[in-house]
Formats: C-alpha cells, structure tokens, sequence
C-alpha cells in the first residue's frame, strides 16, 4: 500500500492516488499509528490539487488525532502537513498547539535528526523560540558527535534547521543560503523522498521571495521533475514574472489551471 502510495506521488497521479488509499483503506485502517502516515499520503495528493478543506478534515480526524501518544511518525505526518498547508496560504488555526506540547518533550533527543527537525517545526511555529533555539544549539553540538546520526547532523542537520528558523522569523534569503549548499545533500537524514520534498519546497518558495533569478532555475529543475504539480508551476510562473518573462509565466500560470482543472 505504502509502496504504491509512494508511486502514485512521484509519477504526479493525485486522483488515481486517492482512489488507491481509499479503495483499500478496510484492509489498513485497522492498523497500528502507520496507517495515520497512509492518510497523510492521502493528504498529498488532495494539497497537490488545492482541497485544502479535505486535508484539514484528514488532519483533524486521522493525522493528528493520536497526537498526545508521542509516537514520532505521528509528529513528522502532522508538523509537514501543517508546514505545506501554510505553505499554500492555509490557515491552520492554533493546530500547532497539540504538536508543541509534545515536542517541547523532544527538545534534547538525540536520536533521528529527521525527527529533531519536524519537533524544531512545531516548536517554531507554536510559540516556542527559546525551546526551539535550544533544540537547534544541541544538533549543533551533536554535529561534533561520532556516530552515524552525529554526521548527518553536521552535514544537513545544522543547516536545515537554519533554514527553518530564518522562514519562522520570516527571512528567505537566509533559509535560502542556508539549504541551497546542502540540497543534494539531504538523502542522507532519511525519511522518503516525499517527506524531504518539503525542505525543497521550503527552498523553492523562500527563493520566490528573496532571489527570483534562482527561483526560475529551481523551479525550471522541478517542473521536469514534477511536471504535475500545479504547486510549482504556479511558483515557477512568480519567478518568471519577477524577471520579466511575462509570456513564460502566463504559459506557466495557464499549466498550472490545467493541471488544477484536470486533476
Ligand atoms: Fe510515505
């Protein structure tokens, strides 16, 4: 299931992936906390075609519904979804209140800095500067560490959770310079590429604002590579429009209703 969910997101099929979470949601919703993270795929999908109305709903009533248990999948599902969904305009409403409080649990882990770095998210956005500010001292310190998760840190962590602090204080050009030298090298935290998709999308947008020019050459990148993502030829149609290509961004703007319209 979660396989295909994965497929279904990389190849841009948002329906098909709907009809596929959906259409077997009795042989998974049983499950253990996984099947939130299923919902969370459905979530995707429903982001990719502007429902937000429906992510709220599967925020609500799955993804962030056994919160309070402290499951770390749990947190990463919700703290992404709420990070995207602002990142279309949502508001969320005080949604990462729940999260904070169970993050402000995590502020000294030193476990999976893929994690660490979705606690930072919530405790940034819920309010939490100085927990946040704490969270982030300690990856750096953990960078000197020698173990596995001490050198990711180092390599990506730090810099990543730069990059989240500078959005939360509202300063693209620093979450800028703080992702664009590591953007390849992000594979290494872990997670799939759907999850890490958002520190991308955090670099594309923040380019948007702060360096059109770089913005154009991201988001000609990513529209290759997603070419059905209504998101990034929406953004790729500002970026173009920044620097004067107006044609090419009517062309973009005019992809991304197509795609919105068909979806
Ligand atoms: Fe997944």
């Amino acid at each position: 299931m979660h396989a295909v969910a994965h497929v279904m997101e990389m190849q841009g099929r948002h329906a098909e992936g709907i009809a596929w979470v959906r259409r077997h949601e009795p042989d998974w919703s049983t499950t253990n906390n996984f099947r939130f993270h299923l919902y969370w795929h459905r979530g995707l999908y429903h982001l990719e075609r502007h429902e937000f109305d429906e992510v709220l709903a599967i925020y609500d009533n799955y993804v962030a519904s056994d919160i309070a248990s402290d499951m770390y999948l749990d947190v990463c599902n919700a703290a992404s979804l709420l990070w995207r969904l602002e990142m279309h305009g949502v508001d969320v409403g005080d949604r990462w209140k729940d999260l904070t409080e169970v993050s402000l649990r995590h502020v000294d882990d030193h476990e999976l800095v893929f994690v660490s770095l979705h606690y930072l998210m919530a405790l940034l956005k819920g309010g939490e500067p100085e927990a946040a500010a704490r969270l982030a001292a300690r990856m750096q310190d953990y960078s000197n560490a020698a173990t596995a998760q001490g050198r990711v840190s180092g390599r990506v962590g730090t810099g990543t959770a730069a990059a989240l602090t500078a959005l939360a204080r509202g300063d693209a050009g620093a979450a800028v310079d703080a992702l664009l030298p590591i953007r390849y090298e992000l594979w290494c935290m872990g997670g799939s590429h759907a999850q890490r998709d958002l520190f991308e999308e955090m670099l594309v947008s923040a380019a948007v604002r702060a360096r059109p020019r770089l913005a154009r050459a991201l988001l000609a990148e990513r529209t290759a590579a997603k070419p059905r993502s209504a998101w990034s030829w929406r953004r790729y149609a500002a970026a173009l429009r920044a620097e004067g290509q107006a044609a090419a961004a009517d062309a973009a703007e005019r992809r991304a209703a197509e795609l919105l319209a068909t979806a």
